[in-house]
């Protein structure tokens, strides 16, 4: 069934909570904000986390205030008053998405500048085609404030919860191969930064950056180390319609397809489950003559409010499967969660992609999915890109491994599969470095950090091959420490990126110890101790980093020999042998 959608109404207008519409009592629970202060009315004595409630190292992080400037000038103020008692600073937006510790000012005492009310529209110019936002304004404001004057940003993440900030921060993207690619930041032709100066020049200094300007490509995808980006202009295209069609395969021939469906389909993407070897392949593409009529729009279930129940009774299912070892059960569990995404036709509804975001009140009732207030999911997040030329043989290299162990990727489906979409080369110094795919894989975390999870192994392997046998790129907002090991020298202009951070912050009042280890300045990105391998703090080189009290030892990958993965080992008798 093919299905005919707005490039506005891909994303478009909120709806109330779903369950609102059915069940007109039930009440639903916007995301808490993610930055608490106890002192209430100074905005002092802070913590910050993210969305999922948990940092990868399950630490929370503190400052001593946080601010809301509502203008450029007050976030002078704020950076000028920082950088004068030399405190550490970070920026924090109202929903703070990213996984990985971008967020936490260096130790205890920084400040937290936030974006929440940095979110005014200031300017659409329909003959240039642009639009200028304050950094805070979200990818749904964005969107909805094009589409008023019929223009739209072509290629955007799936889910309309980011800042414009934000997206710049990790280099957040759709898929496409076509145009400038599907990374947001491949859009921006002017931003405003204020970055910390000398006493001379009143302690903080704003840049307007425009397209030409070198310092652009480093402020594009700052990781949130160069200053506070006050406003963002990004080039729009007229608005047109999508057709969108979804297919299933088997993946025989999915290495193959996955280096050509992109140059075909211009907002191609796969969900692809390795267990069930299976693929869903989405044929979308523009539609060149507006005739087709339609007003379906996007709410992918996995972003709409979910009754708080159902998320229990799912987290509770899969607590017991992967306490019982209950590998058929995931694998049942697996294929009836992909069975109804298809059922709801993958969220092409008359709703809209992330409706969780505006439910009202009571989390205890309905909620988005990874909402840490409910007794919800707890996953780990490993996305990475591996360029086109590499990517059929990363494809067969996990074939190899389901092929080794059918089941192993059942638990995968539960979080709707691995999404791949298509990124581009880019030229901002910490963006893709080639046209690549990018492989989106969600999987259970346990509540308990000591506590491994079924088929542990084939997950660290598959997250080595690809780190390390195929040089992929991590997500700047996603993943666990593993990913990052190394990453930096997979850029070619990080040296160039380094300098420019020099310049605007030669102190480092807003870079912090995750900062300075992902871009290789300090060490200490790999955690070694009890178990660390679990979490992917670390790669294994001992068994305590694994479980061995459980039965997890330390033991070569099975398709990738220099993989050192957490292996369950069924008898003292192999422990002793292997
Ligand atoms: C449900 C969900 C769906 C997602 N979908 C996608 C997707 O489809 N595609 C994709 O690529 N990613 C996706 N992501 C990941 C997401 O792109 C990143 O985590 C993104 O950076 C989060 O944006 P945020 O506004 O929450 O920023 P935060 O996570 O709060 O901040 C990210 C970084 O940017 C910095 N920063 C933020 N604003 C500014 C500013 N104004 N000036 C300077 N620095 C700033 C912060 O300090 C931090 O370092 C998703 C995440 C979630 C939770
Ligand atoms: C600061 O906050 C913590 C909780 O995050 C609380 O235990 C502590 O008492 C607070 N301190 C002050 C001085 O309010
Ligand atoms: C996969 O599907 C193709 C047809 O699309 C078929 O020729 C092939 O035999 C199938 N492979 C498997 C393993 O089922
Ligand atoms: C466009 O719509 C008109 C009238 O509704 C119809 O006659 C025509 O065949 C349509 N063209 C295409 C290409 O679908």
């Amino acid at each position: 069934m093919t299905q005919f959608l707005d490039q506005n109404s891909i994303f478009s207008i909120a709806k109330m909570c779903i369950l609102v519409i059915t069940i007109s009592e039930v009440k639903c629970s916007p995301p808490e904000d993610p930055i608490q202060c106890t002192g209430v009315v100074t905005n002092s004595n802070c913590t910050i986390t993210n969305s999922y409630g948990a940092f990868p190292d399950r630490n929370i992080c503190r400052a001593a205030k946080a601010v809301y400037p509502t203008s450029e000038a007050e976030v002078i103020s704020a950076v000028a008053a920082a950088t004068m008692t030399k405190r550490k600073m970070k920026v924090g937006t109202r929903f703070s998405h990213s996984i990985p510790k971008l967020v936490c000012p260096d130790g205890d005492e920084g400040i937290l500048i936030s974006t929440k009310y940095l979110n005014r529209m200031l300017n659409v110019d329909v003959s240039a085609m642009t639009i200028t936002v304050e950094s805070g304004v979200t990818l749904r404001e964005l969107i909805n404030e094009a589409a008023k004057e019929k223009m739209a940003l072509p290629y955007a993440p799936y889910w309309w919860g980011l800042t414009v900030g934000g997206m710049l921060g990790t280099g957040a993207h759709g898929s496409s191969l076509w145009g400038l690619g599907s990374q947001v930041h491949d859009y921006v032709i002017q931003l405003r930064i204020v970055s910390p100066a000398g006493a001379d020049e009143g302690y903080a200094k704003v840049r307007a950056l425009e397209t030409g300007n070198p310092e652009l490509e480093a402020a594009k995808v700052s990781l949130g180390v160069l200053g506070v980006i006050t406003q963002v202009t990004l080039k729009l295209q007229p608005l047109f319609k999508r057709s969108v069609t979804y297919i299933t395969k088997n993946d025989s021939n999915l290495g193959e397809d996955a280096v050509s469906f992109g140059k075909v389909h211009e907002f191609a993407d796969f969900t692809w489950y390795p267990s069930q070897k299976r693929v869903v392949y989405r044929i979308d593409d523009r539609v060149i003559s507006t005739n087709s009529s339609g007003n379906g729009l996007n709410d992918f279930p996995g972003f709409r409010s979910t009754a708080s129940l159902v998320l229990a009774t799912l987290r509770a299912t899969e607590e017991t499967q992967e306490s019982l070892g209950d590998v058929d059960g995931k694998c049942i569990s697996g294929t009836l969660t992909t069975s109804t995404l298809r059922t709801m036709a993958y969220g092409l509804t008359n709703d809209a992609s992330g409706t969780c975001l505006d439910s009202r009140e009571d989390a205890r009732i309905t909620a988005c999915p990874w909402d840490y207030r409910v007794k919800g999911l707890f996953f780990h997040q490993t996305t990475f890109s591996i360029g086109l030329s590499k990517v059929k043989n990363f494809i067969e290299d996990i074939q190899k491994l389901v092929a080794l162990k059918p089941k192993s990727m059942c638990g995968l489906d539960l979080y709707n599969g691995i999404l791949m979409r298509y990124v581009t080369t880019s030229s901002a110094y910490l963006g893709k470095q080639e046209d690549a795919l990018d492989f989106d894989i969600t999987y259970y975390r346990s509540k308990g950090p000591l506590t491994p999870r079924l088929f542990q192994d084939i997950l660290e392997e598959m997250e080595q091959i690809a780190v390390f046998k195929y040089n992929a790129l991590p997500h700047w907002g996603k993943n666990r420490n593993v990913a990052f090991q190394g990453a930096i020298n997979k850029y070619k202009n990080a040296p160039e990126f380094l300098k420019i951070k020099e310049m605007y912050d030669p102190l480092g009042l807003f870079s912090s110890p995750w900062t300075d280890q992902i871009l290789g300045l300090k060490d200490g990105l790999s955690i070694e101790n009890e178990g660390c391998a679990l979490e992917g703090l670390c790669i294994c080189s001992h068994d305590i980093h694994c479980a061995p009290s459980k039965g997890y030892f330390c033991r070569p990958g099975k398709v990738y020999d220099k993989a050192r993965v957490c292996a369950k080992v069924k008898n003292s008798r192999a422990r002793h042998l292997s």
